[in-house]
């Protein structure tokens, strides 16, 4: 149980994760993939009516190279987890192909991460927590339909069945979709972001079941070789306005009744609840960002007909007198509580455990390099508070991985927004740690936030 003590600081939990997350194809930036266009996501980099400039063409932060000097700031920050994502493009080649130079990098993360330089086993392990999907796939299963075709969820589970096989002696934390409802939205209702289709929710739904189908399989493969292993999945949450909850059912016509309850259903609730339905989920890796208040889009159609209003998903709508990061989202550290008390989340979850997977604040910038950034530290203590307080009144958290470790590439956005606690120079390549990561150190050293520490006002 968490405490609040004397000295004013807020203790979380014995042995709760500190760590960062980050991704493959937003930070490795292998020439390979990028050249040899393996996955989706490097083909889809060229397309300048979906991915803004500049996009580094795919070399995100060479964390290729820089992965030993990487690993280095992770320990540098007292952390004692860390959350990755394998690069299912450059490792699966084709049925029944894995490359073993891509494997290798992966066996020297975990080296890094749980041995000293003499190879014994480390006193500061950082635990692994692997994501096995973080939205790229390979380019030869993104051809014959991606997560549509019930195929690719067939090769998933063969990817982690190489996985587990060589990896499962050092990670015992697993991950294996990232979002599918943010994969979901952007590439089958907007549409920016691969395969690209807008309003489309056959095929959305097409995806949705490959995207459970392959969840299913990998978490069987990984228990049937691993059964310790613990494994999850991480899933986009927002804290929705409840302004039409409880409406009556005559209203669903009218405003936003029926589709905000619907959306948040679609969106926080029911990916998780066929997993643990299905008992395969040990427990929820939660990214939360923002609260979502929506307006309905009367330009949105129905791919299928247009005559057929699609508004389903909506506009951002944030509140007006709301302070916003710099993409405007709206910042709102009282979602997460929300997020991790609400009750019909927690009496699904029945106490399995949740991690933090995600939280993170963006500011977008030139190259320029600002590491003043009082913003960030605010934002995470004001979102620890949360956690804290969430904790406290029985929410079973036990870590949290804020996004992210480095500036990385940030998908539709390009180069542009800026979430590490570690600035990155996107031309030299050269890491420079921000006030935030001294601040993020500390928070992993004390287990806990000092709250008299003085922070600076958050940048209109
Ligand atoms: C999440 C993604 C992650 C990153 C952050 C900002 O939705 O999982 O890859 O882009 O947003």
């Amino acid at each position: 149980m968490s405490s609040q003590n004397r000295t004013n600081s807020l203790k979380f939990p014995n042995k709760f994760y500190w760590g960062t997350a980050t991704a493959a194809f937003q930070i490795e930036g292998h020439p390979e993939e990028a050249l040899g266009k393996l996955s989706d996501w490097s083909e889809w980099i060229g397309r300048k009516d979906k991915v803004q400039k500049p996009t580094n063409d795919g070399r995100a932060v060479n964390h290729y190279e820089q992965m030993m000097e990487d690993v280095d700031l992770i320990r540098g920050m007292n952390n004692n987890a860390y959350r990755f994502s394998f690069n299912w493009a450059r490792l699966h080649r084709g049925p029944g192909e894995f490359d073993e130079n891509a494997a290798k990098f992966y066996d020297t993360l975990l080296d890094q991460l749980l041995q000293d330089k003499a190879g014994l086993a480390h006193k500061a392990r950082i635990e692994p927590f692997a994501t096995i999907v973080h939205f790229t796939i390979p380019t030869w299963l993104a051809k014959e339909g991606g997560w549509e075709n019930s195929n690719t969820a067939n090769e998933f589970q063969k990817f982690t069945e190489f996985l587990v096989k060589r990896y499962g002696d050092r990670i015992k934390k697993w991950v294996t979709h990232n979002e599918p409802n943010i994969f979901l939205g952007f590439g089958y209702e907007s549409g920016i972001w691969p395969p690209g289709h807008s309003n489309d929710w056959n095929r959305y739904f097409q995806a949705y079941q490959g995207l459970l189908l392959g969840h299913q399989l990998a978490y069987k493969t990984i228990k049937e070789h691993n059964p310790d292993a613990q494994v999850g999945l991480a899933q986009n949450l927002y804290s929705y306005e409840s302004k039409d909850e409880g409406l009556h059912e005559k209203k669903w016509q009218s405003a936003n009744a029926m589709p905000n309850a619907v959306r948040k259903q679609l969106h926080n609730y029911a990916f998780i609840e066929s997993c643990i339905e299905m008992d395969t989920l040990d427990f929820l890796g939660v990214n939360y960002y923002t609260r979502f208040s929506y307006k309905l889009n009367p330009k949105a159609k129905d791919n299928a007909d247009p005559n057929v209003d699609s508004s389903f998903w909506g506009e951002l709508d944030p509140h007006p007198d709301s302070e916003t990061n710099s993409l405007g989202w709206e910042i709102y550290p009282e979602g997460l509580y929300k997020v991790l008390t609400d009750k019909k989340l927690t009496t699904m979850l029945e106490g399995r455990p949740i991690y933090i997977t995600e939280n993170g604040y963006s500011k977008v910038e030139e190259n320029e390099l600002d590491i003043e950034d009082g913003y960030r530290i605010k934002f995470i203590r004001d979102h620890l508070i949360a956690v804290h307080r969430a904790i406290n009144e029985g929410a079973n958290v036990r870590g949290y991985f804020h996004w992210s470790l480095l500036d990385n590439f940030e998908w539709a956005l390009g180069m542009k927004p800026r979430f590490g606690l570690v600035h990155v120079d996107h031309t030299s390549f050269v890491r420079t740690k921000k006030k935030s990561y001294d601040y993020y150190s500390g928070v992993a050293k004390n287990n806990g936030i000092v709250l008299c520490s003085p922070v600076a006002a958050t940048p209109a």
